[in-house]
């Protein structure tokens, strides 16, 4: 082996890594040592600098508890998140899209009957979300199941309200819920609008936003995990059609099929039958489900 120069250290490197017998382990780690051989060579770091690069990882790292996952941020930041969602789920045209789970989703949400409330008590305006699941050929899918989450109307996540919130019954479920469809593949879901809201400013990432231009907002959505037997399950928002922060989505999940009118209505009768002495929103989206079959992964 030739001794180590500035010139040929990254082909020494790469060929000592080739040294792995799995192939996929083999993959990855040959292309990340090109990948960050390239990076260190492009930027040229001090010393100084590559050690604030190790204690921010570091510090990222010592955030990171059960509840709270600093990485995955990160990767949402720099729009790597939607990237490896997008290479796992190219579906046909015509299929509802796949967007970035987040880190809210909480599982085991309470099974809700059609047209029954998942924001009891929650502070918002009323909203009723209504629609059909069909598959690509526009035949309804019965018995899907629908599990949502979203924030209330004041921009928080059920594990953002803490246990003592006097508005909150830490006994119930907040702001989630699993509703079916119905024979004809309708579903109709009570809750209250979200609202845009930030990411988590008081870590790391936070930090390094606040050094940049880059809005920290996510817009306003509602988030659905759609699963049916035979078809492709899919993870993926409802955005409120013209939110202040739709075209700069702080983790790059807005696809344009999933932007939606929140139809704002005087107070009267509801869809649900129930007469609403304040104003609400009527929500129309009609997801479309992929047999599994079709669907390719990466
Ligand atoms: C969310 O939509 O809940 C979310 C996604 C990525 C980062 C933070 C929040
Ligand atoms: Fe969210």
């Amino acid at each position: 082996m030739p001794y180590i120069t500035e010139e040929n250290l990254t082909d020494i490197a790469v060929d000592r890594w080739s040294n792995i017998p799995d192939p996929r382990l083999r993959k990855v780690m040959t292309a990340m040592v090109k990948h960050v051989h390239a990076f260190v060579r492009e930027i040229e770091p001090t010393p100084d600098e590559w050690y604030t690069a190790i204690d921010f990882l570091t510090r990222t790292g010592q955030l990171c508890t059960g509840k709270r996952q600093e990485f995955i941020l990160m990767s949402d930041v720099l729009g790597v998140s939607m990237l490896v969602d997008a290479l796992n789920h190219r579906l046909d045209t015509g299929a509802t899209p796949t967007t970035v789970e987040g880190p809210f989703h909480v599982p085991n949400a309470p099974e809700i009957a059609d047209g029954g409330n998942m924001a009891k008590g929650a502070p918002g305006i009323p909203c009723f979300v209504s629609g059909k699941v069909r598959d690509l050929d526009g035949r309804p899918v019965a018995g899907a199941l629908l599990d949502l989450w979203q924030t209330d109307g004041e921009g928080l996540y059920e594990v953002q309200r803490d246990v003592m919130d006097a508005k909150r019954d830490v006994n119930e479920a907040w702001m989630r819920g699993i509703y079916h469809t119905q024979a004809d593949g309708s579903y109709m879901i009570r809750t209250v609008a979200p609202i845009g809201y930030t990411i988590p400013m008081d870590g790391t990432i936070g930090e390094l936003m606040k050094r940049t231009k880059i809005s920290h907002m996510r817009p306003a959505h509602i988030h659905f995990c759609i699963e049916a037997a035979g078809y492709h399950r899919v993870v993926t928002h409802l955005f409120q059609r013209g939110d202040q922060y739709i075209e700069t989505d702080v983790v790059y999940g807005v696809k344009e099929p999933l932007i939606t009118d929140f139809k704002k209505m005087p107070p009267g009768k509801a869809p649900t039958g129930e007469m609403l002495k304040e104003p609400f929103y009527l929500v129309h989206y009609d997801f479309v489900l992929q047999k599994q079959a079709k669907a390719q992964a990466a």
